[in-house]
């Protein structure tokens, strides 16, 4: 992974002012990374280590070897590194393909979605198929997983005798999920108690369903360790998530309160939406360490080269409330030559490299800040880098606002609501 933040609108000197006080979020992350356990809030830094956690998703994995359907049943921080990094790997029209197995991912309530993953199950139960249900709650009480792991549930029991061997639960330790999945002889795979949803994607919340779709993990892993490594080092200019931070933060401090993550790739697009949860829910808080009333946050836009023809025109003309990070790769896996016209023997490389340059000198024009991230590509390794990468910058963006980007209490305040309408709780 390359990062350029030659055109951040930063300079080196605001970079090293602000530097200095990463100093000591820095050595505290250190110490925990040497203790490597997860006694800590920063505990998901040390999960890409974790051999013992990913033996483990080995092993039960190793068991659903004839599995034509792995259906995650979950949702926010419990699915959406897992869509994240299958889209990028595998390609968005992956369960297009024929390819078995497939993931399908069961989030929100939402009737008429979840009636078409139903027909698909039904379907494929019905030709004695393997569908596995993977149920992913930390809490285990959020109502819209709760809700659809009963309906999934009900039709499997309808199909396999054995159905309990067809349902692993992910979940912390003691929820009530935890109880459920116990009663029933579920498997069940734990989450560290201290790494939190959004921060989650290397734990068996992702590993597992991934790793049964076909995903090299340990390549996953492989680049997020070498990503954890280099961003906790203490000289900022060889750690790219200090400097991202700092270049976020003092936008922020000049009024750029929205952040366009700009992926010039479709199959990053869900990488984008991981990212969005990662950035609003941590960053978005109402009062800062000290308990005073901050109300802090950047709003994450997702773009991608389909936006320059509907949101350009608002970025490069709009308000100037924006900081931008342009994604794009460095190579692609296929490349097509254009075979007649205008463009005759150029590739679609070709063309979106010209894209992103004409966008780009747009935005310096008109003195637009910007940072480039280049990845290699979308294999699992550059994937694992990039994911870990925006993981520690938000704990190090958090820590320069002084808030904690580790709780999400509004997001409890909705669910509570929620559940208290539906049980009178
Ligand atoms: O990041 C978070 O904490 C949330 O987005 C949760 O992941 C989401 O609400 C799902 O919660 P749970 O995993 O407890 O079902």
């Amino acid at each position: 992974m390359k990062f350029n933040y030659k055109n951040s609108g930063i300079s080196e000197h605001e970079l090293a002012k602000e530097g200095k006080k990463l100093a000591s979020v820095i050595s505290e992350m250190k110490t925990i990374a040497e203790r490597n356990d997860y006694s800590d809030c920063f505990a998901s830094i040390n999960l890409p280590f974790d051999s013992e956690i990913s033996q483990d998703i080995k092993d039960l994995a190793e068991q659903y070897k004839n599995i034509n359907y792995i259906l995650v049943i979950g949702i926010g921080g419990s699915n959406l590194g897992t869509v994240a990094v299958y889209e990028a790997v595998l390609g968005k029209l992956y369960n297009l393909k024929g390819n078995f197995p497939e993931i399908l991912f069961a989030d929100a309530a939402d009737p008429d979605y979840i009636s078409d993953i139903k027909n698909i199950i039904r379907k494929c139960l019905e030709r004695e198929e393997n569908v596995l249900i993977n149920c992913v709650s930390k809490s285990g009480t959020t109502t819209e997983t709760a809700a659809n792991f009963e309906i999934f549930l009900d039709i499997i029991k309808k199909y396999k005798k054995n159905y309990n061997d067809y349902v692993v639960v992910t979940t912390d330790e003691g929820s009530k999920l935890w109880s459920l999945a116990k009663k029933n002889k579920f498997k069940i795979l734990k989450i560290p108690q201290k790494v939190g949803g959004r921060f989650s994607v290397f734990s068996a919340v992702g590993l597992f369903p991934l790793i049964i779709a076909g995903i090299d993990t340990v390549q996953l892993l492989k680049g997020a360790m070498c990503m954890r490594n280099k961003c906790l080092d203490p000289d900022i200019y060889k750690n790219p998530a200090a400097i991202s931070a700092i270049i976020t933060y003092l936008q922020y401090k000049r009024n750029k309160n929205i952040i366009v993550n700009f992926f010039f790739s479709s199959d990053l697009e869900s990488t984008g939406k991981w990212l969005g949860q990662l950035t609003a829910e941590s960053i978005g808080k109402e009062k800062n360490l000290k308990g005073e009333v901050v109300n802090a946050g950047m709003t994450p836009a997702v773009a991608t080269a389909v936006d320059l023809h509907s949101m350009s025109q608002l970025y490069l003309a709009g308000p100037p409330d924006k900081f931008t990070n342009f994604m794009r790769l460095e190579n692609n896996e296929n490349d097509i030559k254009i075979p007649a016209g205008k463009f005759a023997g150029k590739t679609l490389s070709e063309i979106t490299n010209a894209i992103i340059h004409g966008v780009q000198e747009a935005y310096i024009k008109r003195k637009i800040p910007f940072n480039e991230i280049v990845l290699e590509n979308k294999s699992e390794k550059c994937l694992g880098e990039f994911l870990q990468f925006k993981m520690m910058e938000t704990i190090f963006l958090g820590h320069l606002l002084e808030i904690n980007p580790f709780d999400q209490p509004n997001v409890e305040e909705y669910k509570v609501g929620t559940r208290r309408i539906l049980e009178g709780e």
